[in-house]
């Protein structure tokens, strides 16, 4: 891949008392502190760093507006004792690491050789945290700072699979127009690692899911993949009008709900093929006109920290017509995703005006289970929590329902705030 080297960072301000004797004469010239190294994406403040198991290599620098290092400033700060740190950080970790002045091609620049045991001895593949990093002349001024992330290449799960056959940028381009709708999905440790899946019209057909390692840096960053033949191999036939529908990439799962049924994948963190292998789920009488209609629910949380009894759980509801029971419509699965239970145990057998589930959360921390229902004949929206008995929700509410005002026509969906016990729930009011 190529590596553009966008060059970065601060305009030297005019107050900044170390240019005022360099640039002086020059009018408005600007000098950049940039950063760069193998495989490193830089950009305007911002720069996004990749561990893999050799050592971390980072070269740092001032440039002028035309491109041309700047001696001037760096015998400055080199002449001052100064010298740029990098500060690696975590919810549970902070790591400085100093770089050292190394002449390279006929200049002096700074450069940080970290091997990858002083930042972490750990290779296994599990859900961690991604580092922050920081780049800094002064720490604590701001001055010359650079933020960012780094990712372990090595640990994410998702990134240890094949997720099929490597699409061209030209095949990629030749499915825009068959795409109606894209769907996206991060990892709940590492933000920068993301899914995105094309939605296709339904007079075309394949499973298409898009791989970024930087947030969607660059346009070529993100890798496609054609996974349809590992999605007919699992159903053993070829039926048309395959397509994404939606998905969700949990701590140590990939879940994708495709037009012909869910599909989950093994646990990502051992892989035993390179190819990433799925299942589907059985839901008995659901058929492509209810699957296209579906959504899965998840609540992120990064278990990099967790306590034992944390595991995932997925929700998928289905926007049936042909509904009888409320039952029916919504099902909740906790790791590894093998058994679909109801989300809704109780028996109304209220035929007017049943609610239907529009999403199902676990909240594992007050052990309970949060719905959004809505009640299509009396316009009534509002969200109920029962508390979870045996893994089950209890049909009995822990509080009395919260009810929306009636001008809340068209509820879409809820989730939890991922660090805090907002719930947040939206759609479209009139
Ligand atoms: C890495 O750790 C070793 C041993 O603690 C230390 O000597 C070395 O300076 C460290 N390297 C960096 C770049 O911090
Ligand atoms: C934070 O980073 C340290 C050092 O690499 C690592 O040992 C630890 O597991 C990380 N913490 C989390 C929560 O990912
Ligand atoms: C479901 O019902 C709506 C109106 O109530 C109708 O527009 C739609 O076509 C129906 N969908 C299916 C799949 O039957």
């Amino acid at each position: 891949m190529e590596s553009p080297l966008i060059y970065v960072m601060l305009v030297l301000l005019n107050v900044f008392v170390f240019s005022s004797g360099v640039i002086h004469n020059k009018g408005k010239e600007r000098t950049y502190f940039s950063c760069s190294g193998e495989g490193i994406l830089t950009g305007l403040h911002t720069i996004k760093l990749f561990l893999t198991m050799d050592n971390l290599k980072v070269r740092c620098f001032f440039r002028n507006e035309n491109q041309s290092p700047s001696k001037e400033i760096l015998g400055l700060f080199t002449s001052g004792g100064l010298a740029p740190n990098m500060i690696i950080t975590n919810s549970t970790f902070y790591g400085g690491y100093y770089f050292k002045l190394t002449p390279f091609s006929n200049r002096l620049e700074w450069l940080i050789d970290i091997p990858r045991q002083n930042i972490t001895v750990n290779t296994d593949i599990a859900a961690v945290e991604q580092w922050m990093i920081k780049i800094t002349m002064h720490e604590g001024l701001n001055i010359y700072d650079t933020e960012g992330t780094l990712l372990d290449l090595v640990r994410e799960p998702i990134l240890q699979w094949n997720l099929g056959r490597v699409l061209t940028e030209m095949e990629v381009r030749d499915l825009y127009p068959e795409v109606n709708d894209i769907k996206v999905t991060k990892s709940p440790c590492a933000n920068d690692v993301a899914l995105i899946g094309f939605m296709m019209k339904p007079s075309s057909n394949g499973v298409f899911i898009g791989k970024t390692i930087s947030g969607f840096w660059t346009y070529k960053e993100c890798i496609w993949h054609d996974l349809t033949e590992i999605i007919y191999a699992e159903l053993k036939d070829e039926h048309q009008g395959l397509t994404v529908i939606d998905l969700v990439l949990t701590n140590h799962f990939l879940v994708i709900l495709t037009s012909l049924g869910l599909y989950v994948s093994s646990d990502l963190r051992y892989p035993t093929t390179s190819q990433i292998k799925l299942s589907r789920a059985e839901f008995c009488g659901f058929e492509r006109v209810d699957y296209i209609r579906g959504n899965l629910w998840y609540n992120e949380k990064c278990f990099a920290n967790r306590e034992s009894f944390e595991v995932d759980y997925v929700t998928i509801t289905f926007n049936r017509n042909r509904t009888l029971s409320e039952s029916s419509s919504c099902f909740f699965s906790k790791e590894p995703f093998l058994h679909w239970l109801p989300c809704v145990f109780s028996t109304i057998k209220n035929e007017k005006s049943i609610p239907r589930v529009i999403t199902f959360l676990i909240d594992q921390e007050t052990d309970s289970g949060i719905y959004l229902f809505n009640v299509q004949d009396t316009k009534e929206t509002y969200v109920t929590v029962a508390m979870l008995k045996d893994g089950k929700p209890s049909p009995r509410p822990k509080f009395p329902s919260f009810h929306f005002p009636s001008t809340f026509t068209l509820p879409l969906g809820m989730i939890f705030h991922p660090r805090s016990h907002f719930l947040y729930v939206y759609g479209s009011q009139a």
